[in-house]
This record gives structure tokens, C-alpha cells and sequence, in this order.
């Protein structure tokens, strides 16, 4: 059977694309900082597809963590696992101008969206089975710098040139590493403000269920990197080859972009980890 690592699984596009998996039969371990909704999604799946019951596992653990890599292969040497997919869809985003950013805000996104990946891929790495695969999860805003998001865009870029460079770097016989490009997606990621920003520019908004259907038809094909929704895959070409024509029409939008952008989210506390709850 094979063994997936999912981080975020509990998230909005970690949790359907950990339907998705499961539906196809595969063993997951489910990573994210609240062991209840972890717990909830195992006992959910273990429902749905009675034949895996015993093969989903869940670990409690805060990725940003400096034990948590540690942590994380001590589960898996004990469980003598090889992994054959790694999808890093952990991800955190804090919708503001950068004077309004501050350093712990941008602290947590560096982290979780950028050196969490790579630290958890270099971990992986040795037990990573012929023939696996490495998917990173970056964003429409990794390939597009957008006004309130210049940290959470900086982060996504860094995601999108660490995915290039490492699929280069091992080559053919190396893990396969892929990068899916999701836009707009309807999940807490997003909150109020942002979702008002969405409306008010008539931004489309896929649902997780659509971001997981894109992820399973990268994994069945030869593909590097999936970019999700028109036009937004247009945009992303206009950017690199004509960048001043998308300064021109994102300019035009900034004022109202930074007012949703001064809107202050309703506190969202991270949750606490009991540590005798910490994995099943
Ligand atoms: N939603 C969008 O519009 C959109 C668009 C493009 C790309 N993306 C990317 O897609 C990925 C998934 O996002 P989403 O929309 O599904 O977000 P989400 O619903 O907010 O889920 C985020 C997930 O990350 C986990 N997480 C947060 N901090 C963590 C930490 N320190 N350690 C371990 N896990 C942590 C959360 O669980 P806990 O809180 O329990 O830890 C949750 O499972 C992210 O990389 C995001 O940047 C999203």
C-alpha cells in the first residue's frame, strides 16, 4: 500500500486532498498543529473507507518547531515507513500592508511557507521510496506580487524557485518534485477581509474539492508544475514577459486592495497541543 504524508491535512485543501487519497487506497499520515480536527478527519475517512482504518495515522505537531522534524522522523522510524508522496500543504497568510506586518506575523509565514518545505524535504529525503513523489502547494501570488500580500507573495516565490531548482537538482531518478499553483480557494486561509476583497473584484474562488482534483490530475501526469483557473494562468505569463502592463492594471486597483487589506482579522489563537494527544 502506499504511504502519503500530508501536512495541513486538517486545512481546507489538505483535507480533500486527503479524501481524495484515501478514495484511491492510499496510507496517510495527517500533519497539523490541532490533534481534534486531525482525530475527527481520521475517524471521518476511517468511516467512509473501513479497509483503511488501521492505515491513517495522525500527528499533532507545530511544523515551525524546532524538535518538529526530529519528531516527525522518530514516528516514522518506528513505524519503518518509506514515503511515496509528500504534499506540503501546510500554509499560513496575514492579509496586510507591509508596515502592518509585523515581525511575528512575518516570522510565522517565512517559516511555515518557505523553510518548513524545505527542511521537511531535505528530512525526507532517505526514506523516500523509488519512484515517490514531493508535491509543494504554492499560489497564483508566488508568480504575481500583489499589494497587502508582499510577505505572503515573497514566501510563495521562494516556494515556487526551491520546487524548480530541487526537481532539477535530482534529476530523473531522484523523488519527482511537482509545484500545484492554486488561485483563490475557499478555505480559512482566506479570512473576512480577503474574502470581501474577492467579491467586491469579482475574483474567482475555486473550492478545495476542485484544488484536489488539479493535484490528482498532476500526479497522473508527467507535469512539473500546475497552475489552476483562467484567467489567472494568463496573468501569470503577462507577468513575467510584460510585467509593467500588470503594474498598470493591479496599480489601477490599489487603493481598494489596500483598504480591504487595513480590515483586522477576528484573533484566530493557535490551538494548544496536549502532549499525551500528540499522535494515533
Ligand atoms: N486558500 C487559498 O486561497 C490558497 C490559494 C493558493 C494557495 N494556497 C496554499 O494552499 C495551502 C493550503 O491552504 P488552505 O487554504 O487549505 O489553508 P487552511 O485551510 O488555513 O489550512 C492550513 C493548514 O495548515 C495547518 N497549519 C497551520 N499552521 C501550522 C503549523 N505551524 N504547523 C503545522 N500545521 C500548520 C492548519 O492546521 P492547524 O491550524 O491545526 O495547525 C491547516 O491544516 C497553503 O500552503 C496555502 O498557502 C491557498
Amino acid at each position: 500500500m502506499k504511504f502519503a504524508i500530508i501536512t495541513g491535512a486538517s486545512g481546507g485543501i489538505g483535507r480533500a486532498v486527503a479524501e481524495r487519497l484515501a478514495a484511491e487506497g492510499w496510507s496517510l499520515l495527517l500533519i497539523a498543529r490541532d490533534g481534534a480536527r486531525l482525530s475527527q478527519l481520521r475517524l471521518e475517512l476511517g468511516e467512509a473507507y473501513p479497509a483503511l482504518r488501521e492505515q491513517i495515522a495522525w500527528l499533532a505537531l507545530d511544523l515551525t518547531a524546532l524538535d518538529a522534524m526530529d519528531e516527525l522522523l522518530s514516528y516514522l522510524g518506528e513505524t519503518q515507513q518509506t514515503v511515496d508522496l509528500v504534499i506540503h500543504a501546510a500554509g499560513c497568510q496575514r492579509f496586510a500592508c507591509l508596515g502592518d506586518q509585523d515581525d511575528s506575523a512575518m516570522e510565522q509565514q517565512l517559516a511555515l511557507n518557505l523553510r518548513v518545505p524545505m527542511q521537511l524535504t531535505r528530512s525526507l529525503l532517505p526514506v523516500m521510496a523509488p519512484g515517490s513523489t514531493i508535491v509543494t502547494v504554492g499560489s497564483t501570488f508566488g508568480a504575481i506580487g500583489y499589494p497587502g500580500f508582499s510577505v505572503y507573495c515573497a514566501t510563495k516565490a521562494g516556494l515556487h524557485a526551491f520546487s524548480e531548482a530541487l526537481a532539477r537538482e535530482l534529476g530523473p531518478d531522484g523523488p519527482r518534485v511537482c509545484l500545484l499553483v492554486p488561485r483563490a480557494t475557499a478555505t480559512e486561509l482566506n479570512h473576512g477581509a480577503v474574502d470581501a476583497m474577492n467579491q467586491a473584484l469579482g475574483t474567482a474562488v475555486d473550492s478545495p474539492a476542485r484544488v484536489a482534483s488539479e493535484l490528482m490530475q498532476l500526479l497522473a501526469s508527467r507535469q512539473r508544475r500546475r497552475f489552476i483557473g483562467w484567467p489567472e494562468k494568463f496573468f501569470v505569463r503577462l507577468n513575467a514577459l510584460l510585467p509593467w502592463l500588470v503594474d498598470r492594471a493591479i496599480g489601477a486597483q490599489r487603493e481598494q486592495i489596500c483598504g480591504f487589506a487595513t480590515i483586522r482579522p477576528a484573533a484566530r489563537q493557535a490551538p494548544v497541543l496536549p502532549t499525551e494527544e500528540k499522535q494515533s
